[in-house]
């Protein structure tokens, strides 16, 4: 599947690239904001990927400079490939303040970790030639240490592993596909989110947005207004996580045979 553009304007371009096969790993998405001559890769991915996403980037970069390399969380198909990104570019790595130790586990070397800038809990903006994308904190959803990208130019809301879904080769969903598409996120969501209240905060701080789109790391991005204000009331109501955890902890059936 080829890149897909999500939104498209003279200065400014928010590029989907395409799915690469990740084998036995959950498919992701690598998003590419374009603004000027400078660009931010976010969630680059594994190792896996890493080749066919590095060829896809730079198709995609069209001549602009990768400046920056943000990653919502730490878990592998995030963070694992981060030191190849700034190995071969000179752009920056952003992540929480509470995951950047743990990334030399990966394989990082001085040189490179001197480059991953640590996001702080709160909100923050990045510069991206002179456009200020907004950094916000999503702690708990699902990671506790957590950041989703806005850009306020193309409206688009980048959630990470939040609005993500399985089991779908669609790569953007609208308000008519949506009650179907809700069954594909709700077992991934009550499971890996955290907290209904995290749930809670979250959308009471993003309703302050204006949004078209949500771009999740996995599964179909979620465009149209319709469709953003359905999704954020379905977040509201969802029972998920340490809410749910009675669900989780049974104890086995007693076995029949002593
Ligand atoms: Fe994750
Ligand atoms: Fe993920």
């Amino acid at each position: 599947m080829s890149e897909i553009a999500l939104y498209t304007a003279p200065k400014h371009r928010n590029v989907l690239l395409p799915v690469f096969d990740a084998g036995a790993g959950i498919p992701c998405n690598q998003h590419l904001i374009v603004h000027g001559g400078s660009a931010m890769l976010l969630d680059p991915g594994g190792k896996k990927l890493y080749q066919d996403v590095f060829a896809a980037c730079n198709r995609a970069l069209r001549g602009a400079r990768l400046t920056a390399v943000f990653c919502s969380h730490q878990d592998p198909d995030v963070v694992a490939a981060l030191n190849g990104w700034l190995m071969v570019t000179d752009a920056t790595g952003y992540i929480s303040e509470l995951w950047r130790r743990f990334i030399p586990h990966f394989g990082s070397d001085r040189l490179v970790y001197d480059r991953i800038t640590p996001l702080p809990d709160g909100p923050t903006t990045l510069d991206l030639d002179g456009c200020a994308l907004l950094v916000l904190p999503a702690h708990f959803l699902h990671a506790c240490g957590n950041h989703h990208v806005y850009d306020p130019v193309a409206k688009i809301l980048y959630t990470g592993d939040l609005c993500a879904s399985v089991g779908t080769d669609d790569r953007v969903i609208e308000a008519g596909e949506l009650d179907a598409h809700l069954t594909r996120m709700e077992g991934f969501h009550r499971r890996y989110m955290s907290s209904s209240a995290a749930l809670r905060a979250w959308v009471a701080m993003v309703r302050g947005l204006d949004i078209e789109m949500l771009a999740p790391q996995h599964g179909a991005v979620l465009r149209g207004r319709d469709t953003v204000a359905r999704v954020l009331d379905w977040l509201d109501a969802l029972p998920c996580g340490i809410d749910v955890l009675r669900e989780v902890f049974t104890l086995p059936a007693p076995s029949k045979d002593p």
